[in-house]
């Protein structure tokens, strides 16, 4: 792409988060639209549209939630090991190293990461060098990304829209690559609709990363459940199962699927707020040793349905 062309992409991006349609309903009652984002005009346009009530009412949910958990956050810059981590990606036995591995250079690539919540990985990415447009629901996780983006020097490259990714009006062809962390898996109703904006997003050859906690087998499923691990998950929420991975195998038949998740679920024991890089030696040597078993069991077809986390990624056909 020469220059004048990705001048003229940064502007049309620049123009499209400004008129954002962003759309947030906040609040059982559906009539609180975030004054943080919203703009003149938007609670009429909101009510008058035909959007389906368990929508609305799933959108207030989610954006509730979420804007509950990242009040407990503070914005602070990336921690220098946390970089290092992610730059080396020395163990790809884990689920977020493998896949910074798989996007490789980053360095001028235009990175759409629906659902970013509290903009970890918008930041790792902006600060290896891409253009990043995060999208939240939720109106609290996109001022921590903006405050984030600022305390890591990477306001200019950087942009955060708050919508439903369902109605947020974004650029066709525009980006290298789209990222979703535990995201697809909020949007099931939707799952169709959403995987056909996504690739209509993406530039022709466009990488896709998906990591979405999967469930091929009810019976683990169940057992999974007598496992008292805590997680945080809004109400209703559910792994992807069969019938979704179809829906995202048909927009994209070309994902690889590799699989994390079961033994290294324990790792919430031993590492403090998950934190691998800050822990010490010997319970680095130990999430080490349940992340290889976890590569060596999930590679062998038939074991597979014991991960509880699948990374799905590829590419589009670089033609249409
Ligand atoms: C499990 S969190 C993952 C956040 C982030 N990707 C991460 O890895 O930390 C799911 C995120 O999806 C967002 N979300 C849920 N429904 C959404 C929707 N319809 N449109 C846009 N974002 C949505 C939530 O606000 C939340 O931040």
């Amino acid at each position: 792409m020469g220059m004048d062309e990705r001048e003229s992409l940064d502007e049309r991006l620049e123009a499209k988060v400004e008129g954002v349609p962003s759309v947030l309903v906040s609040g059982p009652e559906r009539n609180r639209v975030s004054r943080s984002v919203a703009r003149p005009g938007l609670e009429e346009e909101l009510f008058s549209t035909e959007l389906p009530p368990e929508a609305l009412a799933r959108w207030a949910s989610e954006s509730d939630f979420f804007d509950q958990m990242v009040e407990k956050q503070t914005a602070r810059p990336l921690d220098a090991l946390t970089l290092e981590r992610y730059r080396a990606t020395r163990r790809p036995w884990f689920n977020k190293e493998f896949r910074f591995r798989v996007m490789g250079d980053l360095r001028g690539k235009r990175v759409l990461d629906v659902g970013c919540g509290d903009g970890s990985n918008a930041m790792l990415m902006a600060r290896f060098g891409a253009r990043v447009t995060g999208i939240d629901i939720s109106s609290r996780s996109i001022e921590l990304c903006k405050r984030r983006a600022e305390l890591d020097g990477v306001g200019d490259s950087t942009q955060f829209i708050c919508s439903p990714l369902e109605t947020a009006d974004l650029l066709e062809g525009a980006y290298d690559i789209i990222w979703g962390d535990g995201v697809l898996h909020h949007l099931i109703p939707e799952l169709d609709g959403v995987l056909r904006k996504l690739v209509s997003c993406a530039k022709p050859g466009a990488l896709f990363v998906f990591s979405e906690p999967v469930c091929l087998s009810p019976l683990m499923r169940k057992l999974r459940k007598r496992i008292p691990i805590h997680t945080d998950a809004t109400p209703n929420e559910r792994p992807l199962e069969r019938a979704e991975l179809a829906i995202i195998q048909r927009y994209l038949p070309r994902l690889e699927m590799r699989w994390f998740g079961f033994l290294s679920r324990m790792d919430r024991f031993f590492l403090r707020d998950n934190n691998f890089e800050r822990a010490s030696k010997p319970r680095r040597l130990a999430a080490d040793v349940l992340g290889c078993t976890d590569r060596a069991l999930l590679s062998v077809p038939g074991l597979q349905m014991l991960g509880g986390m699948c990374v799905m990624y590829g590419r589009l056909p670089e033609q249409g």
